[in-house]
């Protein structure tokens, strides 16, 4: 049976850093208060005039350069991410436009939050082993930014902007690239984190955008309980699935929302915390890109080597969350 192994890396970040004291100019906020609830300390924002398929594109590019593919012979995109370019069409189409990928290819986007990337993976990952497409890629992307009130101090100093993309082809080698995925949602929480208008129960109106329903609205308590409890259940699903236990597990690539999540993450699966790599601190949450662009970072530091095993967790708005266990 044909296998399927990430076969190239890449991240695209914005230029422009907000760190904490700059956001406490605006909101009623401190340094201190963010990093110790959240260890953010700064985030990328996406500059006025680029969109979603911009930061998507340079992370897209960066992953064929470093797996030496001419991205004219990418067949499939996805893209995880609830802030596309424009509701349609896909991000995933300007994509495939600006990297010069096949035209005729697939493109599509999907959404499932924070999730997204690990839910891209899980259909990639089926496509490669069923032979339906050769070079897939998988790209979170997250321009936040546009959809965050820059005057709540409850919701925007947590979130950031951001890329990650991976390339997947096909791998015969036994017991090497994605081991298995695991994809959940529960829509008993719809209510919990979510952008209310803008879609088709609310649709863009003065009266929508005056009362601030065009932004995101999080309990965050609801969601930090749901993400240690659900992210922590598929990351030992992921384990289970393969006969593995936390002790063989090299690195987790956990999503970056909180470093007080991953720890909970970290205490519950029995893995410490020096397996986790972390870079919320510089990117705060990325949703989508976060687990992509740690994934790239960890590579470009050569921090993961091969047959190295690693552990994927996320969970996002729906709630949707999911886990992937992948032998490098
Ligand atoms: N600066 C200073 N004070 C603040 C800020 C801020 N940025 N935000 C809230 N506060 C205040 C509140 O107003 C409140 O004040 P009060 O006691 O006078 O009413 C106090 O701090 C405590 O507020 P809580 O919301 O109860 O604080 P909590 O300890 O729950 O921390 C946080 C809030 C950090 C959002 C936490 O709930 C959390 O991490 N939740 C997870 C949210 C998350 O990561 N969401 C990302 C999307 S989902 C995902 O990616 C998994």
């Amino acid at each position: 049976m044909i296998g399927c192994r990430i076969i190239g890396t890449g991240r695209g970040v914005p230029a422009r850093v907000v760190t904490n004291d700059e956001l406490s100019k605006t909101v009623d906020t401190s340094d201190s208060w963010i990093v110790e609830r959240t260890g953010i300390r700064e985030r990328h924002i996406l500059e006025p005039g680029l969109a979603a398929s911009d930061l998507a594109t340079e992370a897209a590019r960066n992953a064929c350069r470093n797996a030496g593919v001419d991205p004219a012979t990418v067949d499939c995109i996805i893209v995880g991410t609830v802030t596309p370019d424009c509701p349609f069409p896909s991000t995933a189409t300007f994509v495939q436009r600006k990297l010069g990928a096949a035209a005729g290819g697939c493109a599509f986007d999907l959404s499932a939050a924070c999730a997204g990337f690990i839910y891209g993976l899980s259909i990639g990952d089926a496509f490669v082993r069923r032979g339906q497409f050769k070079r897939v890629l998988v790209i979170g992307v997250e321009v936040l930014s546009r959809i965050i009130d820059w005057t709540d101090r409850g919701t925007c100093v947590l979130f950031g902007d951001g890329a990650g993309a991976v390339l997947l082809a096909p791998d015969d080698a036994p017991g090497r690239g994605i081991l298995s995925t695991h994809l959940y949602a529960d829509g008993n929480f719809t209510d919990v984190l979510y952008q209310p208008a803008g879609g088709s129960r609310e649709p863009p109106s003065a009266a929508t955008v005056a009362e601030k329903r065009h932004f995101v609205k999080m309990n965050g308590r609801e969601v930090y309980k749901q993400a240690v409890r659900n992210m922590a259940a598929a990351s030992k699903a992921a384990l289970d699935a393969n006969g593995l236990s936390p002790s063989d597990v090299n690195w987790v690539i956990a999503h970056q929302a909180n470093i007080r999540i991953i720890e909970g993450v970290s205490e519950r699966v029995g893995i410490g915390m020096e397996r986790f790599y972390i870079n919320v601190d510089r990117y705060g949450n990325t949703s989508s890109a976060s687990v992509p662009t740690a994934l790239d970072e960890a590579i470009e530091m050569k921090k993961v080597k091969e047959g190295d095993l690693l552990i994927f967790s996320a969970l996002g708005g729906g709630l949707a969350w999911a886990s992937a266990a992948v032998r490098w």
